[in-house]
């Protein structure tokens, strides 16, 4: 089987993380978060991944090399312009190599999912669906496409609608038919979600839901990468790339943490990072190269790499981009994003606001 992962999107409401990378590669529990998905579809049965690029696109292949890694073979594509969700599929469906009726497992490259995806390619393929979409249940669909079932049929699908008609939302994991791939338009912007599934079921295609409320993630702002990691981490989310024991900390080989230091809740310590005596981590996730002085206090924060947090400083739900330097008893709360390279002087006091 072969999967197309859509990977090119610019990463937003991850700035300053994906200033200087793709969110597609930040890492989650110490892996490019990628990996996670190939290494899922490679569980379910998928041999040949097509990876459709475009922001940081030349960042990829040095990472993830041929997937073998991961149990895939990979295959790039990058598109010259950014064509949408569904312009990247069609940019990539002259490389498939499957049969018109057989199944193209499409992904989000910014999900991670317990679904059980095998299951959700027997239903396409025993109903004979042109495609199917797993979907959830979330609390507030406005951020998401929502997309009401009748016995299992998708009846409309609504993007980001500011006054959702259900709570049941695309999950950004689809089976399409490889015949419908091709049908998309080629050579301009394409919204999957905007165009072509309304498409579908305006023109009365058959377009299933595969409902699933396992462990699921949109990894696309500071707190959820934050929880993904530290979910992968403590077991709460399963994945099987990554390979360690879970507990409360997932620590490179060669991170360091000082003597009566602690880090826990599923805090994970990138290559060469250091975090100095009597400083609490909580559920944090500290990047390659970053280091944190003594006694101070993080929680639910991500530091970039090489970023340096002084000593006596305190982090909750924020985030220092990539070489910022953190002066000695800052203290930074509620979403506060330092900017790659800012610094922040000593004793500084910030709330919610960019710096
Ligand atoms: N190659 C390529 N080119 N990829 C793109 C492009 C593009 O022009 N634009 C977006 N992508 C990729 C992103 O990198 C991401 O992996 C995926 O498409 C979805 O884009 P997001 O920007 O993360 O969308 P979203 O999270 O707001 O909404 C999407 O996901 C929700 C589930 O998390 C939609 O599919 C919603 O319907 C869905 O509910
Ligand atoms: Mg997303």
């Amino acid at each position: 089987m072969e999967a197309i992962i859509v990977a090119g999107g610019l990463g937003t409401r991850l700035r300053p993380l994906t200033v200087n990378a793709p969110k597609h590669l930040l890492p989650v529990a110490g892996i490019p978060f990628v990996g996670h998905q190939l290494a899922k579809l490679a569980e379910a049965g998928v041999a040949r991944v097509l990876l459709a690029t475009s922001y940081h696109a030349d960042q990829f292949e040095p990472e993830l090399g041929d997937g073998r890694a991961w149990g895939v073979e990979l295959v790039y594509a990058t598109e010259e312009q950014p064509l949408g969700t569904g312009g990247a599929i069609r940019n990539v469906a002259s490389r498939l190599e499957s049969a018109a009726d057989e199944p193209i497992v499409i992904l989000n490259g910014d999900i991670l999912s317990g679904h059980d995806l095998p299951a959700q390619v027997q239903h396409h393929r025993e109903a004979g669906a042109d495609v199917t979409l797993h979907l959830v249940e979330v609390a507030d669909a406005r951020a998401y496409g929502c997309v009401p079932t009748e016995d299992g049929r998708v009846t409309a699908f609504h993007e980001k609608s500011p006054d959702p008609v259900s709570r049941q939302i695309n999950a950004g994991c689809y089976v399409f038919r490889r015949a419908v791939v091709d049908k998309i338009p080629p050579d301009r912007v394409v919204s999957v979600e905007r165009e072509t599934f309304p498409g579908l079921v305006a023109a009365g295609a058959m377009v299933l839901g595969y409902v699933d409320r396992r462990y699921w993630v949109d990894v696309g702002t500071p707190a959820t990468l934050c929880r993904a990691s530290s979910d992968v981490v403590r077991g709460i989310a399963s994945s099987a790339a990554f390979r360690a024991v879970p507990g409360e900390l997932f620590m490179a080989s060669d991170a360091s943490l000082a003597v009566g230091a602690s880090a826990s809740g599923g805090s994970s310590l990138g290559s060469g990072s250091f975090v100095d005596v009597d400083t609490v981590v909580e559920g944090s996730l500290i990047a390659r190269g970053a280091k944190v002085g003594a006694g101070s206090h993080l929680v639910n924060s991500v530091i970039g790499p090489g970023a340096q947090v002084g000593s006596g400083v305190v982090l909750r739900d924020a985030v220092v981009g990539d070489h910022a330097v953190v002066g000695d008893g800052c203290e930074l709360l509620a979403g506060a994003r330092v900017w790659v390279g800012a610094h922040i002087p000593p004793g500084a006091v910030r709330f919610s606001s960019d710096m």
